[in-house]
């Protein structure tokens, strides 16, 4: 048995540990992992108290992916609802002959469900950040005026925070079956333009799972992951006999092929069905952190850096 994550999932992945020393499996443990770090306000990249888009709204994507069947599901710029990995699972548990909602129709199924919802999604502190930002950004000295038909092209251009792009929750589980399951949950860019979807909800981009080889899942500048199809190559690579490290390696040199001004860091998870496991990080200095069965607690482990010449200011 074991679960690695990116570091801010440190809060939830004892709760996900003790699910699969209780039988639970990889799926239960990567939605118990998740769904911890999704209500927890101080993370303001995932779930509850993400940093909205420019609009003030919190718009959430997630998926999970089986790697017993490749079932996946996945929901996309749902709001209201905190849980988004519980409701990307349903998307796939309910036999839906789809894998991704989005919007009004991912509420709607959220609401059909009975899938927990919470009138405030966002603290006053996080909507003072917001409005600090939409001010110093407008040069208008003042949050401007958010009517339908303002433009919001050039604007939120401005008003995007590299600092702010990076973020995201990865779980992956291997259960007491041999079981390999993956999962990822954002609220995505901090101040994006409305309706941005990023790699976390598209299966392939930030998140695939197989039991037949491995796994992978991505943080960052999930525009990357999407072009690149990153966590799928990953797994790809492995299928094709490379090693570990040489597939996860690969995964993130690929992405220096990307054209183009937004470019900045990525970063990406991966086990293989031996229970080997990598980070890798286009950064100095990041980490990520795993548990086996037998550890009585996490442990924080630096992530191999493959550096990607960023073409935007900031990461
Ligand atoms: N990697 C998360 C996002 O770009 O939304």
């Amino acid at each position: 048995m074991l679960i690695i994550a990116s570091h801010n999932g440190a809060i939830g992945i004892a709760g996900a540990m003790r699910a699969l020393k209780q039988g639970g499996s990889a799926m239960d443990a990567v939605e118990i992992g998740i769904r911890a770090v999704e209500a927890d306000p101080a993370d303001h990249t995932v779930g509850y108290n993400g940093y909205p888009n420019i609009l003030g709204e919190l718009e959430l994507d997630a998926s999970i992916m089986d790697g017993r069947s490749l079932n996946s599901g996945a929901v996309a710029l749902m709001r209201g609802f905190p849980y988004a990995i519980s409701v990307a699972r349903e998307v796939m548990e309910r036999k839906l002959p789809h894998v991704l909602l989005a919007g009004a129709g991912a509420e709607r199924f959220a609401r059909e469900i009975g899938a927990e919802a919470w009138d405030e999604m966002l603290t006053e502190e996080i909507r003072g950040v917001w409005r600090k930002r939409l001010a110093d950004s407008s040069g208008e000295g003042d949050v401007p005026l958010l009517s339908d038909d303002r433009p919001l092209l050039e604007w939120v251009k401005l008003a995007t925070d590299p600092e702010r792009v990076a973020g995201t929750v990865n779980f992956i589980a291997i259960d007491g079956r041999g079981d390999i399951a993956s999962g990822v949950s954002t609220s995505g860019w901090a101040w994006k333009y409305p309706g941005r979807i990023g790699d976390s909800p598209i299966i392939g981009a930030g998140n695939y799972a197989d039991n037949r080889y491995g796994a992978c899942a991505c943080t960052g500048m999930g525009e990357m992951a999407i072009r690149a199809s990153t966590a799928r190559s990953v797994v790809l690579y492995l299928q094709m006999g490379m090693s570990l490290a040489e597939a996860a390696r690969q995964a993130m040199l690929d992405l220096r092929d990307l054209g183009g001004d937004y470019i900045g860091g990525m970063n990406l998870i991966a086990l293989n069905r031996d229970g080997a496991h990598i980070g890798m990080s286009s950064d100095a200095g990041r980490t990520y952190i795993y548990q086996q069965a037998e550890m009585a607690e996490h442990v924080e482990v630096e992530r191999e850096m493959v550096e990607i010449p960023a073409r935007w200011a900031g990461k």
